[in-house]
């Protein structure tokens, strides 16, 4: 059967469009975005690809909304979840629910600069390397297992919106080949440990860029 995958989007959604460019070994089931404005909702309808908000505002609290947010999501029976520039913080409880099946992307190396603000933060701190982290979800915030990282340079001279651009470039890689290895059945958690089936590392892998 083809396996289905579901997109959290709060914005742009940029890797959103990464991943849809992608022949992936699944389909994508919806797009759903807590901002009923997000620019990459239109992009999405544009794919025939259906879009629901769940607009964060709409609800009293917190746990209101994972509960909606949830209801949505489960109408589509996804295989995963994939958090792409999803700014809402989730509970444990929802987090739970879709535990070894919802992956996230964050634009840093982590466990360097969870939060946000991470190219400010990079800069501030002077590192070299920089980058991003695709992981499981965990109830930890950005915290989860790590299964792949792209490495950039920080260059003399760069600002946040130079290094940002930098980083989003590799993001835009590594994220849909992360979705791809979990929809071929290759990627998967088990006892809270990345297993990559067929690669030389299990976990961590590191994809270097060329320049
Ligand atoms: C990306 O940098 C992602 O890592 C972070 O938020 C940004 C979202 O960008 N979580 P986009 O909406 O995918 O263009």
């Amino acid at each position: 059967m083809t396996k289905r995958y579901v997109v959290l989007i709060s914005g742009r959604g940029s890797n959103m469009e990464a991943i849809l460019a992608v022949d992936l070994p699944g389909r994508c089931a919806a797009v759903i975005s807590n901002r009923p404005h997000a620019a990459g909702l239109a992009f999405a309808a544009g794919r025939g690809v259906p879009t629901t908000v769940v607009d964060h505002k709409q609800h009293a609290d917190r746990a209101a909304f994972d509960a909606a947010l949830a209801a949505e999501i489960d109408r589509y029976e996804p295989d995963l979840v994939i958090l792409a520039g999803f700014m809402r913080v989730l509970g444990d409880d929802f987090v739970r629910r879709y535990e070894g099946r919802m992956l996230n992307i964050h634009p840093s190396l982590l466990p360097s600069f969870p939060g946000l603000k991470t190219h400010e933060a990079a800069l501030a701190a002077g590192v070299r390397v920089h980058g991003a982290t695709v992981h499981f979800v965990t109830p930890s915030l950005d915290a989860g297992p790590i299964v792949v990282q792209a490495a950039v340079p920080v260059l003399a001279g760069d600002t946040p919106e130079t290094l940002a651009a930098r980083v989003l470039e590799q993001e835009h890689v590594i994220y849909p080949q992360a979705v791809c290895w979990f929809l071929e059945g290759r990627l998967r958690l088990t006892d809270g440990r990345v297993r990559l089936d067929g690669e030389k590392a299990a976990a961590g892998v590191l994809r270097v860029p060329t320049e």
